[in-house]
Protein backbone atom coordinates (compact mmCIF):
# COMPACT_ATOMS: atom_id res chain seq x y z
CA UNK A 1 0.00 0.00 0.00
CA UNK A 2 2.68 2.58 1.10
CA UNK A 3 4.27 1.81 -2.43
CA UNK A 4 0.90 2.02 -4.57
CA UNK A 5 0.61 5.35 -2.52
CA UNK A 6 3.97 6.59 -2.91
CA UNK A 7 4.89 5.45 -6.60
CA UNK A 8 1.50 8.09 -7.18
CA UNK A 9 1.74 10.64 -4.66
CA UNK A 10 5.31 11.48 -4.93
CA UNK A 11 6.29 9.94 -8.60
CA UNK A 12 3.29 10.37 -10.50
CA UNK A 13 3.09 6.86 -11.58
CA UNK A 14 -0.04 5.20 -12.11
CA UNK A 15 -1.05 1.70 -11.86
CA UNK A 16 -2.07 0.42 -15.07
CA UNK A 17 -4.55 -1.26 -13.60
CA UNK A 18 -7.63 0.50 -11.53
CA UNK A 19 -7.65 -0.29 -7.69
CA UNK A 20 -10.99 0.51 -7.54
CA UNK A 21 -12.84 -2.89 -7.48
CA UNK A 22 -15.90 -0.74 -9.32
CA UNK A 23 -14.03 0.28 -11.96
CA UNK A 24 -12.21 -2.94 -12.55
CA UNK A 25 -14.73 -4.84 -14.51
CA UNK A 26 -15.16 -1.23 -16.68
CA UNK A 27 -11.76 -1.19 -17.41
CA UNK A 28 -11.64 -4.82 -18.38
CA UNK A 29 -14.64 -4.59 -20.90
CA UNK A 30 -12.40 -1.34 -22.33
CA UNK A 31 -9.45 -3.48 -23.02
CA UNK A 32 -10.56 -7.01 -23.36
CA UNK A 33 -12.05 -8.25 -26.64
CA UNK A 34 -15.76 -8.99 -26.37
CA UNK A 35 -15.91 -12.49 -26.04
CA UNK A 36 -13.30 -12.88 -23.36
CA UNK A 37 -14.74 -10.51 -21.12
CA UNK A 38 -18.34 -11.91 -21.74
CA UNK A 39 -16.66 -15.63 -21.05
CA UNK A 40 -15.26 -13.92 -17.29
CA UNK A 41 -17.73 -11.33 -16.54
CA UNK A 42 -20.58 -13.75 -17.63
CA UNK A 43 -22.58 -16.06 -15.49
CA UNK A 44 -25.33 -18.40 -15.82
CA UNK A 45 -29.14 -16.93 -16.38
CA UNK A 46 -29.82 -13.59 -15.56
CA UNK A 47 -26.86 -13.42 -13.12
CA UNK A 48 -28.91 -13.66 -10.13
CA UNK A 49 -26.69 -15.39 -8.14
CA UNK A 50 -23.57 -13.18 -9.08
CA UNK A 51 -25.75 -10.40 -7.95
CA UNK A 52 -26.30 -12.22 -4.59
CA UNK A 53 -22.91 -13.11 -3.97
CA UNK A 54 -22.05 -9.20 -3.94
CA UNK A 55 -25.60 -8.70 -1.76
CA UNK A 56 -24.28 -10.55 1.04
CA UNK A 57 -20.68 -9.57 1.07
CA UNK A 58 -22.64 -5.69 1.24
CA UNK A 59 -25.06 -7.47 4.19
CA UNK A 60 -22.61 -8.60 5.86
CA UNK A 61 -20.53 -6.13 7.90
CA UNK A 62 -17.39 -6.01 9.87
CA UNK A 63 -17.63 -4.07 13.75
CA UNK A 64 -14.55 -2.85 14.09
CA UNK A 65 -12.18 -2.87 17.63
CA UNK A 66 -10.82 -0.02 18.71
CA UNK A 67 -7.36 0.19 20.49
CA UNK A 68 -5.62 -2.61 20.07
CA UNK A 69 -2.05 -3.28 19.72
CA UNK A 70 -1.06 -4.44 15.70
CA UNK A 71 2.46 -5.32 17.13
CA UNK A 72 3.48 -8.58 15.52
CA UNK A 73 0.12 -8.30 12.95
CA UNK A 74 0.63 -11.37 11.26
CA UNK A 75 -2.21 -13.00 8.53
CA UNK A 76 -0.19 -16.47 8.09
CA UNK A 77 -2.42 -19.48 7.96
CA UNK A 78 -2.00 -23.33 8.35
CA UNK A 79 -3.72 -25.34 5.45
CA UNK A 80 -3.40 -28.97 6.12
CA UNK A 81 -0.40 -28.90 8.02
CA UNK A 82 1.40 -26.74 6.01
CA UNK A 83 1.75 -22.37 6.60
CA UNK A 84 1.01 -20.07 4.17
CA UNK A 85 1.93 -16.22 4.34
CA UNK A 86 -1.74 -15.19 4.37
CA UNK A 87 -5.05 -16.79 3.54
CA UNK A 88 -5.64 -15.83 -0.17
CA UNK A 89 -5.32 -18.61 -3.26
CA UNK A 90 -5.98 -17.97 -6.42
CA UNK A 91 -8.61 -19.31 -7.77
CA UNK A 92 -8.67 -21.62 -11.25
CA UNK A 93 -9.81 -20.27 -14.03
CA UNK A 94 -9.94 -22.34 -17.52
CA UNK A 95 -8.88 -21.11 -20.39
CA UNK A 96 -6.60 -18.49 -18.89
CA UNK A 97 -5.11 -17.92 -22.41
CA UNK A 98 -8.52 -16.37 -24.17
CA UNK A 99 -7.70 -13.08 -21.66
CA UNK A 100 -4.12 -12.30 -22.31
CA UNK A 101 -0.87 -14.34 -24.40
CA UNK A 102 1.01 -14.91 -20.80
CA UNK A 103 -1.54 -17.08 -20.54
CA UNK A 104 -1.53 -20.00 -17.20
CA UNK A 105 2.32 -19.78 -17.22
CA UNK A 106 2.67 -16.05 -16.63
CA UNK A 107 -0.06 -16.11 -14.12
CA UNK A 108 1.29 -19.22 -12.27
CA UNK A 109 4.49 -17.14 -12.53
CA UNK A 110 3.58 -13.93 -10.95
CA UNK A 111 1.61 -15.95 -8.36
CA UNK A 112 5.27 -17.57 -7.68
CA UNK A 113 6.15 -13.99 -7.19
CA UNK A 114 3.65 -12.65 -5.16
CA UNK A 115 3.39 -15.50 -2.50
CA UNK A 116 -0.05 -16.48 -3.84
CA UNK A 117 -0.52 -20.14 -4.30
CA UNK A 118 -2.07 -20.97 -7.62
CA UNK A 119 -4.75 -23.46 -8.79
CA UNK A 120 -4.51 -25.40 -12.03
CA UNK A 121 -7.82 -25.57 -13.80
CA UNK A 122 -8.12 -28.71 -15.83
CA UNK A 123 -9.61 -26.14 -18.52
CA UNK A 124 -6.21 -24.47 -19.33
CA UNK A 125 -4.43 -23.64 -22.04
CA UNK A 126 -1.08 -24.66 -20.94
CA UNK A 127 0.27 -28.15 -19.70
CA UNK A 128 0.54 -29.31 -16.49
CA UNK A 129 4.11 -29.79 -16.70
CA UNK A 130 4.26 -26.09 -18.41
CA UNK A 131 2.40 -24.73 -15.26
CA UNK A 132 4.66 -26.31 -12.83
CA UNK A 133 7.97 -25.52 -14.45
CA UNK A 134 6.81 -21.46 -14.48
CA UNK A 135 5.38 -22.15 -11.24
CA UNK A 136 8.43 -22.97 -10.02
CA UNK A 137 8.73 -23.05 -6.13
CA UNK A 138 5.76 -21.71 -5.78
CA UNK A 139 2.61 -23.52 -4.01
CA UNK A 140 0.78 -25.15 -6.40
CA UNK A 141 -2.79 -26.62 -6.24
CA UNK A 142 -4.75 -29.10 -8.93
CA UNK A 143 -8.33 -28.41 -10.01
CA UNK A 144 -10.03 -31.35 -10.87
CA UNK A 145 -13.05 -31.36 -13.70
CA UNK A 146 -13.20 -35.01 -12.84
CA UNK A 147 -13.01 -37.60 -15.92
CA UNK A 148 -15.44 -40.08 -16.81
CA UNK A 149 -12.64 -42.50 -17.59
CA UNK A 150 -10.48 -43.34 -14.38
CA UNK A 151 -7.70 -44.17 -16.71
CA UNK A 152 -7.43 -40.95 -17.83
CA UNK A 153 -7.88 -39.43 -14.10
CA UNK A 154 -5.40 -41.94 -12.86
CA UNK A 155 -2.97 -40.10 -15.31
CA UNK A 156 -4.44 -36.58 -14.88
CA UNK A 157 -3.41 -37.26 -11.06
CA UNK A 158 -0.32 -38.68 -11.58
CA UNK A 159 0.83 -35.90 -13.86
CA UNK A 160 0.04 -33.57 -10.99
CA UNK A 161 1.80 -35.31 -8.60
CA UNK A 162 4.60 -35.43 -10.40
CA UNK A 163 4.40 -31.95 -10.85
CA UNK A 164 4.12 -30.78 -7.59
CA UNK A 165 0.87 -30.09 -6.95
CA UNK A 166 0.49 -30.51 -3.43
CA UNK A 167 -3.82 -30.25 -3.17
CA UNK A 168 -6.28 -31.88 -5.29
CA UNK A 169 -9.17 -28.85 -5.92
CA UNK A 170 -12.36 -31.64 -7.40
CA UNK A 171 -15.13 -29.51 -8.67
CA UNK A 172 -18.46 -30.86 -8.32
CA UNK A 173 -20.69 -28.31 -10.02
CA UNK A 174 -19.90 -28.23 -13.29
CA UNK A 175 -20.14 -31.55 -14.40
CA UNK A 176 -22.09 -29.74 -17.30
CA UNK A 177 -21.89 -26.30 -18.18
CA UNK A 178 -24.69 -24.37 -17.43
CA UNK A 179 -26.85 -21.76 -19.73
CA UNK A 180 -24.52 -19.09 -20.05
CA UNK A 181 -26.49 -16.17 -22.04
CA UNK A 182 -23.42 -14.18 -22.67
CA UNK A 183 -21.17 -16.74 -23.80
CA UNK A 184 -24.04 -18.74 -26.05
CA UNK A 185 -24.82 -15.33 -27.71
CA UNK A 186 -21.68 -15.11 -28.85
CA UNK A 187 -20.95 -18.50 -30.21
CA UNK A 188 -18.84 -18.51 -27.89
CA UNK A 189 -17.74 -21.96 -26.58
CA UNK A 190 -13.54 -21.61 -25.27
CA UNK A 191 -13.13 -24.76 -25.67
CA UNK A 192 -13.48 -25.54 -28.97
CA UNK A 193 -10.66 -26.38 -31.86
CA UNK A 194 -8.59 -27.37 -28.77
CA UNK A 195 -8.24 -24.20 -26.59
CA UNK A 196 -8.80 -24.86 -23.09
CA UNK A 197 -7.59 -28.84 -23.45
CA UNK A 198 -4.12 -28.72 -23.31
CA UNK A 199 -4.42 -30.47 -19.94
CA UNK A 200 -6.07 -33.36 -22.08
CA UNK A 201 -4.33 -33.31 -25.63
CA UNK A 202 -0.95 -33.13 -23.80
CA UNK A 203 -2.29 -36.76 -22.07
CA UNK A 204 -0.69 -39.80 -22.97
CA UNK A 205 -3.63 -41.81 -21.76
CA UNK A 206 -6.40 -39.88 -23.67
CA UNK A 207 -4.12 -39.74 -27.13
CA UNK A 208 -4.12 -43.22 -26.81
CA UNK A 209 -7.57 -44.25 -25.82
CA UNK A 210 -8.41 -41.25 -28.62
CA UNK A 211 -6.37 -42.66 -31.21
CA UNK A 212 -7.59 -46.21 -30.72
CA UNK A 213 -10.91 -45.18 -30.89
CA UNK A 214 -10.87 -42.71 -33.72
CA UNK A 215 -7.97 -43.88 -35.69
CA UNK A 216 -6.69 -40.34 -35.93
CA UNK A 217 -4.45 -38.61 -34.00
CA UNK A 218 -5.55 -35.50 -31.48
CA UNK A 219 -3.33 -32.78 -33.92
CA UNK A 220 -5.62 -34.81 -36.90
CA UNK A 221 -9.27 -34.16 -35.60
CA UNK A 222 -8.80 -31.46 -33.17
CA UNK A 223 -12.89 -30.85 -33.19
CA UNK A 224 -12.81 -34.75 -32.44
CA UNK A 225 -10.57 -34.75 -30.06
CA UNK A 226 -11.86 -31.34 -28.17
CA UNK A 227 -15.52 -33.12 -28.38
CA UNK A 228 -14.34 -36.03 -26.80
CA UNK A 229 -12.20 -34.45 -23.98
CA UNK A 230 -14.84 -32.23 -23.28
CA UNK A 231 -17.24 -35.21 -22.96
CA UNK A 232 -14.63 -36.82 -20.38
CA UNK A 233 -14.85 -33.38 -17.94
CA UNK A 234 -17.46 -31.12 -18.75
CA UNK A 235 -20.18 -32.23 -20.65
CA UNK A 236 -21.05 -35.82 -18.75
CA UNK A 237 -23.05 -37.25 -16.10
CA UNK A 238 -22.14 -36.61 -12.17
CA UNK A 239 -19.89 -38.68 -10.57
CA UNK A 240 -21.23 -40.54 -7.12
CA UNK A 241 -19.68 -40.21 -3.43
CA UNK A 242 -18.80 -43.39 -4.10
CA UNK A 243 -16.66 -42.92 -7.10
CA UNK A 244 -14.42 -40.49 -4.52
CA UNK A 245 -12.68 -43.59 -3.17
CA UNK A 246 -11.00 -44.04 -6.21
CA UNK A 247 -9.26 -41.06 -6.26
CA UNK A 248 -8.43 -40.97 -2.58
CA UNK A 249 -6.87 -44.33 -3.17
CA UNK A 250 -4.41 -42.55 -5.92
CA UNK A 251 -4.17 -38.87 -4.25
CA UNK A 252 -2.21 -39.30 -1.06
CA UNK A 253 -2.41 -35.30 -0.22
CA UNK A 254 -5.23 -32.79 0.65
CA UNK A 255 -8.70 -33.80 -1.18
CA UNK A 256 -10.88 -30.24 -1.22
CA UNK A 257 -14.53 -30.63 -2.88
CA UNK A 258 -15.20 -27.23 -4.29
CA UNK A 259 -18.96 -25.77 -5.04
CA UNK A 260 -20.43 -27.16 -1.52
CA UNK A 261 -23.71 -25.66 -0.52
CA UNK A 262 -25.69 -27.37 1.46
CA UNK A 263 -24.71 -28.41 4.84
CA UNK A 264 -25.60 -32.13 4.03
CA UNK A 265 -22.98 -32.09 1.36
CA UNK A 266 -20.88 -30.88 3.58
CA UNK A 267 -21.77 -33.30 5.91
CA UNK A 268 -21.17 -36.36 3.33
CA UNK A 269 -17.89 -35.04 2.57
CA UNK A 270 -16.60 -35.18 6.00
CA UNK A 271 -17.83 -38.54 6.22
CA UNK A 272 -16.51 -39.58 3.18
CA UNK A 273 -12.68 -38.85 4.58
CA UNK A 274 -12.36 -35.72 2.43
CA UNK A 275 -9.82 -32.86 3.70
CA UNK A 276 -11.95 -29.78 2.71
CA UNK A 277 -14.55 -28.16 0.99
CA UNK A 278 -15.12 -25.33 -1.04
CA UNK A 279 -18.46 -23.46 0.05
CA UNK A 280 -18.63 -22.14 -3.65
CA UNK A 281 -21.34 -20.81 -6.45
CA UNK A 282 -18.68 -21.07 -9.26
CA UNK A 283 -18.96 -17.41 -9.16
CA UNK A 284 -22.89 -17.54 -10.12
CA UNK A 285 -21.67 -19.13 -13.49
CA UNK A 286 -23.74 -22.50 -12.65
CA UNK A 287 -27.07 -22.63 -10.82
CA UNK A 288 -28.53 -19.35 -11.13
CA UNK A 289 -31.15 -18.55 -8.27
CA UNK A 290 -28.71 -20.01 -5.68
CA UNK A 291 -28.03 -18.40 -2.82
CA UNK A 292 -24.94 -16.67 -2.20
CA UNK A 293 -21.94 -18.34 -1.39
CA UNK A 294 -21.16 -16.33 1.96
CA UNK A 295 -24.77 -16.24 3.26
CA UNK A 296 -24.47 -20.63 3.28
CA UNK A 297 -20.95 -19.96 4.97
CA UNK A 298 -21.44 -20.05 8.25
CA UNK A 299 -24.14 -22.62 8.76
CA UNK A 300 -21.45 -24.60 7.28
CA UNK A 301 -19.04 -24.16 9.07
CA UNK A 302 -21.05 -24.69 12.31
CA UNK A 303 -21.19 -27.82 11.29
CA UNK A 304 -18.16 -28.82 9.86
CA UNK A 305 -15.30 -26.15 10.18
CA UNK A 306 -14.14 -28.02 13.55
CA UNK A 307 -13.39 -31.28 11.30
CA UNK A 308 -12.26 -30.23 8.03
CA UNK A 309 -10.86 -27.13 6.61
CA UNK A 310 -13.54 -25.24 5.19
CA UNK A 311 -12.52 -22.50 2.07
CA UNK A 312 -14.52 -20.33 0.23
CA UNK A 313 -15.22 -18.05 -2.98
CA UNK A 314 -17.55 -16.33 -4.88
CA UNK A 315 -17.83 -12.52 -4.52
CA UNK A 316 -14.66 -11.36 -3.13
CA UNK A 317 -13.33 -8.35 -4.50
CA UNK A 318 -11.50 -6.69 -1.92
CA UNK A 319 -9.40 -7.02 1.26
CA UNK A 320 -12.47 -6.47 3.76
CA UNK A 321 -14.12 -8.95 2.12
CA UNK A 322 -11.39 -11.80 2.67
CA UNK A 323 -11.70 -10.21 6.20
CA UNK A 324 -15.33 -10.63 6.17
CA UNK A 325 -14.95 -14.66 4.77
CA UNK A 326 -12.73 -15.06 7.73
CA UNK A 327 -15.24 -14.09 10.39
CA UNK A 328 -17.75 -16.07 9.20
CA UNK A 329 -15.30 -19.25 9.82
CA UNK A 330 -13.37 -19.67 6.53
CA UNK A 331 -9.76 -20.46 6.65
CA UNK A 332 -8.89 -19.45 3.16
CA UNK A 333 -10.52 -17.47 0.53
CA UNK A 334 -10.26 -17.65 -3.44
CA UNK A 335 -9.89 -14.67 -5.31
CA UNK A 336 -11.41 -15.37 -9.09
CA UNK A 337 -12.56 -12.85 -11.54
CA UNK A 338 -10.78 -9.87 -10.09
CA UNK A 339 -7.20 -11.34 -11.02
CA UNK A 340 -8.55 -12.07 -14.28
CA UNK A 341 -9.53 -8.60 -14.93
CA UNK A 342 -6.08 -7.37 -14.26
CA UNK A 343 -4.35 -10.48 -16.10
CA UNK A 344 -6.94 -9.18 -19.11
CA UNK A 345 -5.97 -5.86 -18.93
CA UNK A 346 -2.11 -5.78 -18.64
CA UNK A 347 -0.93 -9.57 -18.54
CA UNK A 348 1.40 -10.14 -15.68
CA UNK A 349 1.80 -6.82 -15.06
CA UNK A 350 -1.96 -6.60 -14.15
CA UNK A 351 -2.33 -9.71 -12.08
CA UNK A 352 0.57 -8.72 -9.70
CA UNK A 353 -1.29 -5.48 -9.06
CA UNK A 354 -4.21 -6.88 -8.43
CA UNK A 355 -2.44 -9.84 -6.25
CA UNK A 356 -0.59 -6.85 -4.74
CA UNK A 357 -3.39 -4.87 -3.80
CA UNK A 358 -5.83 -6.90 -2.34
CA UNK A 359 -2.63 -8.38 -0.04
CA UNK A 360 -2.49 -4.93 0.64
CA UNK A 361 -6.18 -4.23 1.19
CA UNK A 362 -6.09 -7.30 3.16
CA UNK A 363 -3.41 -6.58 5.96
CA UNK A 364 -4.93 -2.86 6.35
CA UNK A 365 -8.50 -4.11 6.88
CA UNK A 366 -7.22 -6.67 9.34
CA UNK A 367 -5.38 -3.90 11.04
CA UNK A 368 -7.71 -0.77 11.11
CA UNK A 369 -10.49 -3.61 12.38
CA UNK A 370 -8.68 -4.28 15.22
CA UNK A 371 -7.55 -8.18 14.53
CA UNK A 372 -4.33 -8.98 14.57
CA UNK A 373 -3.75 -12.76 13.64
CA UNK A 374 -6.36 -14.90 11.29
CA UNK A 375 -7.19 -16.83 14.75
CA UNK A 376 -8.84 -13.41 16.00
CA UNK A 377 -11.28 -13.18 13.27
CA UNK A 378 -15.01 -14.24 14.95
CA UNK A 379 -18.69 -14.24 14.58
CA UNK A 380 -18.36 -10.91 16.97
CA UNK A 381 -16.80 -9.15 14.16
CA UNK A 382 -19.49 -9.29 12.07
CA UNK A 383 -23.07 -8.81 11.65
CA UNK A 384 -25.80 -9.24 9.00
CA UNK A 385 -27.94 -6.16 8.20
CA UNK A 386 -30.74 -5.96 5.97
CA UNK A 387 -29.69 -2.98 3.92
CA UNK A 388 -26.83 -3.54 1.34
CA UNK A 389 -25.42 0.34 1.32
C1 LIG B 1 -14.16 -19.97 -13.19
N1 LIG B 1 -14.24 -20.92 -12.18
C2 LIG B 1 -13.67 -22.16 -12.37
N2 LIG B 1 -13.70 -23.08 -11.36
C3 LIG B 1 -13.10 -24.28 -11.52
O1 LIG B 1 -13.14 -25.09 -10.60
N3 LIG B 1 -12.47 -24.58 -12.69
C4 LIG B 1 -12.42 -23.73 -13.74
O2 LIG B 1 -11.84 -24.02 -14.77
C5 LIG B 1 -13.06 -22.48 -13.59
N4 LIG B 1 -13.06 -21.58 -14.61
C6 LIG B 1 -13.57 -20.32 -14.43
C7 LIG B 1 -13.47 -19.38 -15.45
C8 LIG B 1 -13.91 -18.08 -15.24
C9 LIG B 1 -13.75 -17.07 -16.33
C10 LIG B 1 -14.47 -17.71 -13.98
C11 LIG B 1 -14.90 -16.30 -13.70
C12 LIG B 1 -14.61 -18.65 -12.99
C13 LIG B 1 -14.82 -20.57 -10.87
C14 LIG B 1 -13.76 -19.97 -9.95
O3 LIG B 1 -12.85 -20.92 -9.52
C15 LIG B 1 -14.41 -19.34 -8.70
O4 LIG B 1 -15.26 -20.27 -8.10
C16 LIG B 1 -15.18 -18.07 -9.07
O5 LIG B 1 -14.40 -17.28 -9.92
C17 LIG B 1 -15.56 -17.30 -7.83
O6 LIG B 1 -16.35 -16.21 -8.19
P1 LIG B 1 -15.77 -14.70 -8.27
O7 LIG B 1 -15.35 -14.33 -6.88
O8 LIG B 1 -14.61 -14.72 -9.22
O9 LIG B 1 -16.90 -13.90 -8.79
Amino acid sequence: QTEIYGKGALAGILPSVTTDPRQLEEQAKRTLGVRAFNYVAGGAGEKATMDSNRLAFRQWKLIPRMMRSMDGQDVSVELFGKKYDHPLIMAPIGVQGIFHEDRETGLASVCEEVGVPYTMSTAATSTIEEVAAANGDGKRWFQLYWPQDNDVTLSLLNRAKASGFEVLVITLDTWSLAWRPADLDNAYVPFIKGVGCQVGFSDPVFREKFEKETGSTVEDDVLGASRAWIGQVLSSSPHSWEDLAFVRKHWDGPIVLKGIQHVDDAKKALEYGIDGIAVSNHGGRQVDGAIGSLDVLPEIVDAVGHKMTVLFDSGVRTGVDVVKALCLGAKAVLVGRPVIYGFGIDGRNGARQILQGLLADFWQSMGLAGIRTVGECNRQLIRKVQHAG
